[in-house]
């Protein structure tokens, strides 16, 4: 990587860190779409997963180094042969593909977990490098827990780490325990003690168990990190990571200060945020910064007429510097295909004619029952009946009698692989009747953890936006739907979720390696 001393790389670890999280696991073909946005949206580094964890980890970092052309592939591998050749072996086929090798560093982590000695665990963390160098020369390492490492045995680690080849150098913390004084000042004592400094990037993981992730990590870069790892909607690990959109457009809009710069296409920001969200099912909170509903809703009269006279009054950044529309009305009934097309190309979607065929079949099709379809409609559409790939359960028919005086009764027809099944359920309510038949048709009862009801846009023909939560065998599943008809919608939530704990079924770890 050639160094500019003024841009800030963007290590995006959704994939990885961010996938092995609760609630946000992702199957291939998600993880191939979700890859190919961070592309677009100008990600430096996309570590693409944790290739030894299983095979479908393996499979997918192979597939999407495959087809990831500008910006690097990472796979993680701990420190040894098994892993970083696995991982080399997954990788090996991207433009630029870069190993990521790391081992504890902290005494607590010596003692307790791996129970070597320090000179051991600088051994091996040196002979990693060595062996990840021999495959390429993109290699990245990071010491664990560095936050609660000794001091001068960490500038010993790292040092060691960049004479025997890497390139960048990653401090975590893994933890989430860093308060951001403290953390820019480990970074500086980094660069005051560790001779061959300037050999490598120094790079920041940081965790939000204090909710402090965004503010150690810019802490850092104002200590000279230049590389920052971090997450679409900060998903990650128990509080999350660092959230992307959240560092990028504090660089952005605080230039003044920083005078520093990422390659991220900001317009990109928001259609990945709910790319994540449409894929993952989990929703960011309103008053989430950047991308959260309420990010650029203005409710105070006061504010509101300053705006009226000067934006800069009350606005920080635009809406659109993020991608998020002004107006979001943008196809009607009688949008034509072409239309449609145009529309599509300029949110960013290049289609192929089938796919678009299909669009505009469904927008067709709901704009009989909507009047207007919003940007976020046709997103929904995208992933729901274009990107969304082979899966075991579809809904083909659903009727559901409901009101104060009739027992709540969904009939119901679904395909079960190549089977047309038909049957029906009772419930307290409607979603409740729905439920209930898509269980007797799929012959399984997964216990329900949560169900939640969102509109996607304004107005009261929004579409509904369910969640659906299922528990198995201690993994938590999250399926999403979109539909006019919360009850529609819901079916469809929970029917994703059962087509998405059949590719948990067939993808659950192998090796289970504990990592944050
Ligand atoms: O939090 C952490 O320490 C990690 C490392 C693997 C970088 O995720
Ligand atoms: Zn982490």
């Amino acid at each position: 990587m050639k160094k500019d001393k003024n841009r800030v790389y963007i290590f995006d670890t959704s994939l990885r860190d961010g996938e092995q999280s609760p609630g946000n696991s992702m199957n291939t073909e998600e993880k191939l779409l979700l890859a190919r946005q961070l592309e677009n949206l100008g990600v430096d580094i996309i570590e693409a997963g944790f290739p030894i964890a299983s095979e479908g980890d393996f499979d997918a970092v192979r597939q999407i180094s495959r087809v990831i052309r500008k910006s690097q592939v990472a796979g993680l591998a701990r420190a040894n042969k098994v892993d970083i050749d696995r991982a080399w072996q997954a990788i090996k086929a991207a433009a630029h593909p870069r190993i990521h090798t790391f081992i504890s560093s902290s005494d607590i982590h010596l003692k307790y977990q791996l129970k070597k000695s320090r000179a051991q665990v600088l051994d091996e963390a040196v002979a990693a490098v060595r062996l990840a160098k021999s495959y390429t020369d993109n290699v990245e390492f990071s010491p664990m827990d560095a936050t609660r490492s000794d001091r001068d045995y960490l500038v010993q680690m790292v040092a060691a780490v960049i004479d025997a080849g890497a390139i960048a150098v990653n401090i975590p913390d893994t933890v989430g325990y860093a308060v951001p004084e403290e953390f820019g000042d480990l970074i500086a004592y980094l660069f005051a003690n560790v001779k061959n400094i300037d050999r490598a990037i120094l790079s920041v993981h940081c965790h939000n168990d204090l909710g402090l992730a965004v503010a150690n990590s810019l802490a850092a870069i104002r200590a000279g990190a230049r590389q920052v790892e971090c997450t679409i909607n900060g998903i990650g690990e128990r509080a999350g990571n660092t959230a992307m959109e959240e560092i990028v457009m504090a660089l952005a809009t605080r230039k003044d200060l920083y005078g520093l710069y990422t390659g991220i296409k900001t317009e990109q920001i928001y259609k990945t945020s709910r790319l994540l969200t449409q894929i993952t099912g989990i929703a960011v909170q309103p008053n989430k910064a950047i991308v959260g509903a309420n990010a650029f809703a203005h409710e105070s009269g006061i504010h509101q007429d300053g705006l009226i006279k000067e934006k800069i009054t009350y606005e920080i950044m635009t809406p659109k510097s993020v991608g998020i529309s002004d107006t979001h009305i943008v196809l009607g009934k009688h949008s034509g295909r072409a239309a449609i097309a145009h529309h599509l190309k300029k949110m960013g979607y290049v289609l192929t004619e089938e796919q678009l065929n299909r669009v505009a079949a469904k927008v067709k099709e709901l704009a009989d029952i909507k009047k207007d379809i919003y940007d976020e409609d046709l997103q929904a559409i995208i992933y729901e009946d274009v990107y969304r790939g082979e899966e075991k359960y579809h809904l083909i028919y659903l009727n559901v009698v409901s009101g104060n005086v009739a027992i709540p009764t969904a009939t119901m027809e679904m395909k079960v692989g190549a089977e047309v099944v038909r049957d029906a359920g009772f419930g307290n309510g409607p979603v409740d009747a729905t439920f209930a038949a898509i269980r007797n048709i799929t012959k399984t009862n997964y216990p329900l953890l949560k169900y939640a009801v969102n509109a996607i846009t304004g107005g009261s023909d929004a579409q509904g936006e369910t969640m659906v939560q299922l528990k198995y065998n201690g993994h938590t599943v999250v399926g999403r739907g979109a539909h006019p008809d919360v009850i529609v919608a819901s079916a469809k939530a929970y029917i994703n979720a059962l087509n998405r704990l059949e590719f948990l079924k067939s993808n659950v770890k192998k090796v289970k390696v504990e990592l944050s």
